[in-house]
């Protein structure tokens, strides 16, 4: 009796715990919203698109990568290139056309178009700023950065393009550069160690028509020690010698 009463009451207080601990979870993307399709104006099955002649050769080079029977494992490479074509998107019509050099079922290349979020499905700026806020950046300042370049561009919000069709600006995940951090990708090309400063000026260049050199914005060469050499200071000793100079 006396134990069924520190059980119950543990039992009692353990759902009153479980019914206080609150969970995080990021806000529901509906599904809808992601992965429909409607056609619009500038978005239809009757928009033409076929490769240029130079990128049906690279796509003919991409497919003979591949054992004949599967070469439908070229359905990334071959929607990468159709988005290069298309300004940087990937219409349904980008889309049907590469099930049609695969020979696959559209439905199989939709699928992959819209799990990757690398293939954008919405037209984007001529220049493509991905400011990415995964921890690592996000600790060292990415709340700034973005703020920055919504503020730079116009006070425009992460998945707008400024009205001049210049930027597009989104928020992405880990770009595999945290030891730069904070960075974005502009296109093919990532700008780290980005301060507000730096990253206005790096804006800026593009919106003069100039191409700023990537890479570390700080005077880094790359991902070196910012505080300076703190190990293998010395000439390493070599080969039948055990230890350095000082000693022999
Ligand atoms: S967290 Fe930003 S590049 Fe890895």
């Amino acid at each position: 009796m006396f134990t069924a009463g520190i059980v119950g009451r543990r039992l009692a207080h353990n759902r009153v715990t479980q019914t206080r601990r609150s969970i995080s979870r990021s806000i529901p993307r509906l599904s809808e919203a992601i992965f429909n399709h409607r056609d619009t104006p500038y978005n239809n099955p009757k928009i033409p698109f076929e490769f240029s002649a130079e990128n049906l050769k690279r796509a003919k080079e991409i497919i003979s990568r591949y054992p004949p029977q599967y070469k439908k494992a070229a359905v990334i490479p071959l929607l990468d290139l159709g988005q290069r074509q298309n300004k940087g998107w990937t219409s349904i019509s980008v889309m049907n056309y590469v099930a049609k050099v695969l020979e696959m079922p559209p439905m199989r290349v939709y699928e992959v178009a819209t799990f990757y979020t690398m293939f954008n499905r919405e037209p984007i700026g001529e220049h493509f700023v991905q400011v990415c806020t995964t921890t690592p950046c996000m600790l060292r300042g990415s709340t700034e950065i973005l703020n920055t370049v919504c503020e730079h561009l116009g006070n425009i919000k992460p998945g707008e393009t400024t009205k001049d069709g210049k930027f597009t600006v989104i928020e992405v995940e880990c770009q595999g550069a945290c030891s730069n951090a904070p960075m974005f990708a502009v296109g093919d090309d990532f700008y780290e160690d980005l301060t507000p400063e730096s990253t206005k000026k790096v804006l800026d260049a593009f919106s003069e028509g100039q191409k700023p050199k990537p890479g570390p914005q700080s005077g880094r060469h790359t991902s070196e020690n910012s505080a300076g050499l703190t190990a293998l200071t010395e000439k390493p000793y070599g080969p039948g010698q055990h230890c350095t100079e000082e000693f022999r």
